[in-house]
């Protein structure tokens, strides 16, 4: 039997002429148990790293190239050399996240080393589950390896999300502070500006079921342009309400909810917003208060609390902020059926998985009828990828290939 490391070696040899990858740098990818669509307003985020991940096997180069090649099906090779402005490749093309990694870095610190690379991933790709960050993650941790450079993480979870809006998403700061500062065993609230990890131990016996909606959801892709609606009509939202308001208007979605007398706020919002941009306001200041609830629920172990915020989640997601799909709801309801008490979409939506809260004695149940209604009418067997649990993993990192 060949261990994936011996496996990345062969296959990074047969790449790169008999090459020896010396160095590894992995990122997980993570679930959003709840804090969806609000890290973009400065809001916090409550996600969970998981034990599928992005490895990059490297050896680093003397010159500014950089080559990687991609275990994955489907993928083409993609060169280019690490500067300030690179062409982009055509949307979508998962080559500008690397170019994302590598433009970011040599803005911030001027490295000039590239890498030989390989990389290879268990995490389903458009799924929900930020394969896209943490290839960015693994990606930025192997140049700046190859480069000498040493770098905080909170500064490296400042600079990435800034480096990937390369690719086009105007994502926020979740995917990659979460990739870069998990422990493993916990869930996280992440808070923004300054970015900030704090550590949430996971209850034992509760199981987080991850199911795909078996449609994905290329962020750099078709949802694109909704993603960057939403994150407008975010702004738009706090502009009108901020001008209608008394003293300094507020900046921030943050300044805004900490303002003393939130009646005057909720009021002016009623009057001022109509629409979408009501619908928006409103999804982003109720899931920003439920992502503090669910940290406490959490804390006191409260399981049937956590699950009553995900069911709400899912819900202003759904009606308020327009991102679920009719397969989404599906495997919603199905999960909650088989004794869920709580589920919803995970991610951005537009397609991609849910996440179900369960407590140990359910996750058979709750696994069961996710394949038997979901999964088996429509003829989809193979379902390592698309139905498993979730285990809380640790923080990507970097270090010698032979240790890994
Ligand atoms: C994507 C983005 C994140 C976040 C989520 C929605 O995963 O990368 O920054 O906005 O969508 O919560």
């Amino acid at each position: 039997m060949v261990s994936p490391v011996d496996a990345m070696r062969r296959t990074f040899a047969a790449a790169f002429s008999g090459a020896v990858p010396t160095r590894l740098s992995r990122a997980p990818g993570r679930v959003n148990l709840i804090g969806e669509h609000v890290d973009y307003c400065g809001l916090s985020v409550f996600p969970m790293a998981i034990q599928r991940e992005v490895r990059v096997a490297f050896r680093p180069r003397l010159d500014g190239l950089v080559r990687i090649h991609n275990t994955g099906p489907g993928f083409s090779t993609c060169e280019f050399i690490v500067e300030p402005d690179p062409a982009p490749g055509p949307t979508g093309d998962w080559g500008n996240y690397l170019k994302a990694a590598g433009q970011g870095l040599v803005r911030a610190f001027q490295v000039s080393r590239g890498i030989d690379a390989l990389v290879s991933s268990d995490l389903p790709i458009a799924a929900g589950l930020s394969s896209s960050s943490a290839l960015v993650v693994a990606t930025a941790l192997a140049l700046l390896d190859a480069n000498g450079v040493e770098i905080d993480r909170p500064a490296l979870m400042m600079l990435l999300p800034e480096a990937e809006r390369y690719v086009g998403t105007q994502g926020g700061g979740m995917d990659q502070a979460i990739s870069l500062g998990a422990v493993a065993g916990t869930a996280s609230r992440v808070d923004f500006n300054p970015v900030r990890v704090t550590a949430v131990p996971v209850p034992a016996g509760w199981r987080f079921v991850i199911a795909s909606s078996l449609a994905s959801a290329e962020k750099s892709g078709p949802a694109q342009v909704a993603y960057n609606e939403r994150t407008r009509e975010c702004a738009a939202a706090l502009e009108r309400v901020a001008a209608t308001l008394s003293g300094t208007p507020p900046r921030s979605y943050s300044e805004l909810l900490s303002r003393p007398n939130p009646d005057e706020w909720l009021r002016s919002a009623r009057a001022v917003l109509a629409g979408p941009l009501l619908q928006r306001f409103r999804h982003v200041v109720s899931e920003a208060a439920r992502v503090h609830m669910a940290q406490q629920a959490m804390e006191r172990a409260d399981l049937e609390a956590f699950g009553t915020l995900m069911n709400a989640s899912h819900q202003s997601l759904r009606d308020d902020y327009g991102v679920s799909t009719g397969a989404l709801d599906e495997l919603v309801r199905i999960a909650r059926g088989a004794g869920a008490v709580g589920a919803r979409l995970t991610g951005a939506g537009f397609g991609g998985c849910i996440v179900a809260l369960c407590d140990a004695a359910r996750e058979e149940a709750v696994l069961g009828a996710l394949g038997a209604e979901f999964y088996t009418p429509r003829n989809v067997c193979d379902l390592g990828d698309r139905l498993f649990t979730a285990e809380a993993a640790g923080a990507a990192s970097v270090g010698s290939l032979a240790g890994a």
